[in-house]
């Protein structure tokens, strides 16, 4: 038993970033021990830290956390934290993780790892050096439809995958009027194909191992510039603008295709698709069917399973399968556990933040959920994005990705 698990002294949550996200991890802390079974440890929530006090306030308010902070580096001395949530731009994580790491603090960050390669690396060794717990926060993982569509391909259930298709379609971007903000800051790839793009790339190796090469990569920025804001935003989130604009440096959409070994692939991430709010959505089509999972229905998933002649063969075609209790995370995930109970995308933080503790206390993975992505992980979306920016800046050519 580790010495995490035998402390009496509640386990400290703090979350930095009190934006879109933040208010997720904040909110998921505070249910993480309602899930699964009782945890040996009891949970405390201590702080929020954002540079906008007013909206640190509203979040540490809104889900009882104790006290706020305008400068996170006053969490690396608090005897009082043990667990924080980086939340805030991808270019602000590295300094943040490693100080965090350095000071002893288990580090739960928001994907993607970093907004450069080389941040992403230097993360890793932090990781690999430090004691405590340092995890990505790959959310989609733990979508049942997704994990029951991994299910499917590792039971061979469905035969080997022939090819996949993946798409992760937003439409925040589409006003340009839309105010200027970190999302729009960055090199080409760190846009559309960094912020939605990492979690399609996380969910297509998640599926189907890893890609080989990428190829047939292009990138466009559709909205040029963009007007600055008058006051702090927040996500996607419309505020005033003022008459002054900026440029915007990065992919409003990418698409590529891909190699695994076997089965080929064909991605597309765009932030100004219209009519998708936030359409990540994985197609597998394998030798004996085929399965869909959408995250506009996280707890369903369509399933296809080929009959060649005889009489099934009439009635062939996609059923909707809505995940009950035998499905990973809808069993131990929900108070009430059934079919057809609703799902949604904040459940996934939850489920984040339980495995997360549960590897702070020290559970051993068997009998915790799956760990969380580690930084090694995210480093590999980062080789990914890199060489689909490489295949986008040379024609399209293909580009290997080492393993
Ligand atoms: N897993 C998911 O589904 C998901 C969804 C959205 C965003 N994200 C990730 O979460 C992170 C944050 O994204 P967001 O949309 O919440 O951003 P956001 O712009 O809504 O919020 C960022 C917050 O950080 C604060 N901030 C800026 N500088 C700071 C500093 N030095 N110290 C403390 N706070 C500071 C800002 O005031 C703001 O409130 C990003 O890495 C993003 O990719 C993940």
């Amino acid at each position: 038993m580790s010495d995490e698990m035998t402390e009496d002294r509640p386990l400290g949550v703090a979350v930095i970033g009190a934006g879109m996200a933040g208010a997720a991890h904040a909110a998921a802390w505070r249910a993480a021990t309602t899930v699964r079974t009782p945890l040996p440890r009891p949970v405390r929530l201590v702080a929020v830290a954002d540079i906008a006090e007013p909206l640190a306030r509203h979040v540490a308010g809104r889900f009882g956390y104790e006290r706020v902070e305008t400068d996170w580096r006053a969490l690396l001395d608090a005897a009082d934290v043990d667990v924080v949530s980086v939340v805030v731009a991808n270019r602000l994580h590295r300094e943040i993780v490693e100080a965090l790491l350095a000071a002893g603090k288990h580090v739960l960050c928001e994907k993607p790892l970093a907004d450069t390669r080389e941040d992403a690396e230097a993360m890793v060794a932090a990781a690999e050096t430090a004691g405590p717990v340092a995890r990505l926060g790959y959310t989609y993982r733990r979508a049942p439809g997704l994990a029951a569509l991994r299910e499917l391909v590792t039971s061979g259930a469905l035969g080997e995958i022939v090819h996949l298709h993946g798409r992760y379609l937003a439409d925040y971007a589409c006003d340009p009027q839309a105010p200027m903000a970190w999302r729009f800051r960055g090199e080409p790839g760190s846009g559309a194909l960094g912020d939605v793009g990492s979690h399609l790339l996380d969910a297509a190796e998640f599926l189907a191992g890893p890609m080989r090469a990428v190829s047939g990569a292009r990138f466009r920025t559709v909205v040029a510039e963009r007007p600055l804001p008058l006051t702090a935003t927040v996500g996607h989130g419309k505020v005033a603008v003022s008459e002054e604009t900026e440029p915007v440096t990065n992919d409003d959409w990418a698409g590529f295709t891909a190699d695994f070994d076997g089965a080929a692939g064909t991605f597309e991430a765009s932030r100004v698709a219209a009519g998708h709010p936030n359409g990540l959505r994985l197609e597998i089509s394998c030798r004996a069917g085929a399965a869909v999972w959408d995250q506009e229905n996280p707890a369903e998933i369509q399933v296809h399973t080929q009959e060649i002649g005889g009489a099934a063969a009439a009635s062939n075609g996609f059923r909707t399968v809505k995940l009950g209790p035998e499905h990973p995370y809808i069993g131990e995930g929900y108070a009430m556990a059934a079919p057809g109970i609703g799902v949604g995308q904040n459940d996934g933080f939850i489920f984040q933040a339980r495995a997360f503790l549960e590897e702070v206390v020290g559970l051993d993975e068997e009998q915790s959920w799956p760990r969380c992505a580690s930084f090694a992980e995210g480093l590999r979306t980062l080789d990914l994005i890199e060489a689909v920016v490489a295949s986008a800046g040379d024609e399209g050519r293909a580009v290997s990705v080492a393993r």
